[in-house]
């Protein structure tokens, strides 16, 4: 664990899928789970979370009461009435991973914190997250090693502008779906290509496993990856005319553009 995180006091508002990602990787870093708080509304799943040893509350404003750092992981739907549950404290730090929801927005609903915003993204489960961070105006340079801290027990960090934080966020915080999506497809054609269902998901698994390491490796380059096994005139170029001719490249970035779109609009909820 980063040695600045040590003895901060956490709250992890809306302890969902991301909250607990986060939270996995900072107790698997040797974070010290009782000063972890974490907060959501339900209470059987809230008591299941005090399995990972933290504290739980449904009381979001105890919990922020008493916190240095501010985990904010609730939806961006409705975010403004949900910070008004929140008892904000002079100099705190608030991170915040709603898609869409600007540092000044949260600036101004929460007065004299010092804010954070971030896109993680859930490969954090397993220690290997992608998480691209922006300070508010209101956050110093003392702030950069706490958000570095806490996004890099699960992942890899970057420091981004704000002004692209949707599109990072259609980029890396929604990214992996798209490669689940592409695993599903390939399972689907493999087995109407009459393998067996089994068998089809472990070859796409382990496809996918070993192309993203190569992909991992420094320096690798995706296109020159992609016509490393595609030969002229041979199978892959085949699938790939095929693909390509279906106009799926055009189509994937007005994907994302529209998801880029949805973010800011998620934000005004
Ligand atoms: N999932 C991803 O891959 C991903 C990636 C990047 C960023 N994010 C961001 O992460 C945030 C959470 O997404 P998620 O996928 O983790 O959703 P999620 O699993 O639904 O988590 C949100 C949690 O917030 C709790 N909650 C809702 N309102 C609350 C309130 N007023 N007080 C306390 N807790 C409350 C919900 O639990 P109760 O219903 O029990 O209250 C739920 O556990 C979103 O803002 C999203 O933009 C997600």
């Amino acid at each position: 664990m980063a040695h600045v995180l040590s003895g901060l006091k956490l709250a992890v508002i809306g302890c969902g899928a991301m909250g607990q990602a986060l939270v996995r990787g900072l107790l698997g870093s040797g974070f010290n789970a009782t000063d972890i708080t974490c907060t959501r509304r339900d209470p059987a799943r809230l008591a299941s979370l005090a399995g990972l040893g933290v504290r739980v509350t449904p009381d979001n404003g105890a919990a922020s009461a008493d916190a240095d750092v501010v985990l904010l992981c609730i939806k961006p739907q409705g975010w403004r009435e949900a910070v008004l549950t929140l008892r904000p404290r002079p100099g705190q730090i608030v991170l915040s991973v709603m898609a869409g929801v600007r540092t000044q927005a949260l600036e101004e609903a929460l007065p004299g914190t010092r804010v954070a915003r971030c896109m993680p993204n859930t490969p954090a489960l397993v220690g290997a997250g992608m998480h691209a961070y922006s300070l508010g105006a209101s956050a110093d340079p003392t702030v950069v090693p706490i958000v570095e801290g806490i996004l890099g027990a699960s992942g890899t960090v970057a420091a981004v502008v704000e002004g692209i934080m949707d599109a990072v966020t259609v980029t890396s915080g929604s990214g992996p779906a798209y490669l689940f999506y592409l695993a599903e497809l390939m399972i689907e054609g493999s087995v109407a290509l009459g393998v067996d269902p089994n068998l089809a998901r472990r070859l796409v698994r382990e496809t996918l496993k070993g192309a993203a390491e190569l992909l991992a490796q420094p320096g690798a380059d995706p296109v020159a990856l992609r016509q490393a096994v595609t030969s002229p005139g041979g199978v892959t170029a085949k699938v790939m005319s095929g693909l390509e001719a279906s106009g799926v490249r055009e189509t994937f970035v007005r994907a994302m553009d529209a998801g880029k779109r949805r973010a800011a609009e998620l934000a005004q909820t």
